[in-house]
């Protein structure tokens, strides 16, 4: 299990292989992602897998998010290759945060509990790509995150989009993985 802990590799679109990835190997993914703890069962994790044509119309919501937001320094090179992100990865997993709400609204969980428990939901589902000797990305900068590509995948406050998963078949040789030591983060109080 350390072993495909250490090996989870992170990785650019720019180096992914287009190669579709099986269904069951997806599957399985979601599989392990389900199987994440959550503080009150609350099971905030939602996914939505986009595989072939449906990562088009995700490109789309990627670039319309841009045009949003670029206003006076909007580039045409720059929508463009937003519309082609959508293709540049087999794989794209868009990561939702569902809270537990009580009968009056509010939170039954606090929403750092929820993100947190969607992040070990995410860290499982890597894990089995990286078993299945593929690289994968947690997105969560810019346009992953935008209000308008919430809406696309459907997610309304108080759910949240913490991001996109994307992976692949890496194109280079497994990239090696970097760590501080594990000492200089810990305290071992005896
Ligand atoms: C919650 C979360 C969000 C991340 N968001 C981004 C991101 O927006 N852009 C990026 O380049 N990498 C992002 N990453 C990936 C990290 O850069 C990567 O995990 C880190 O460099 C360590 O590399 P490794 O995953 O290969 O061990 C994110 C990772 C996590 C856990």
């Amino acid at each position: 299990m350390l072993d495909v802990i250490a090996r989870r590799r992170s990785l650019g679109l720019a180096r992914l292989k287009p190669d579709a990835i099986d269904r069951e190997i997806i599957e399985k993914m979601l599989e392990a992602a389900n199987w994440a703890p959550s503080n009150g069962d609350t099971e905030p994790w939602r996914f939505t897998v986009y595989t072939g044509d449906s990562r088009v119309k995700l490109g789309d919501a990627f670039a319309e998010a841009y045009r949003q937001d670029a206003g006076d320094d909007f580039k045409q090179i720059s929508f463009d290759s937003y519309r082609d992100r959508g293709t540049s990865a087999p794989l794209w997993i868009s990561i939702g945060m569902t809270p537990k709400v009580n009968d009056d609204g509010s939170l039954y969980m606090s929403e750092d509990e929820e993100i947190m428990a969607v992040a070990c939901a995410v860290q499982n589902l890597h894990l089995i790509a990286t078993a299945a000797g593929m690289v994968g990305m947690w997105h969560s900068k810019g346009v992953s995150c935008h209000p308008h590509v919430a809406d696309f995948v459907g997610l309304q406050a108080p759910s949240r989009l913490l991001g996109f998963f994307w992976a692949g078949y890496p194109t280079v040789a497994w990239p090696d993985g970097e760590r501080g030591p594990v000492s200089e983060k810990v305290i071992w109080a005896e």
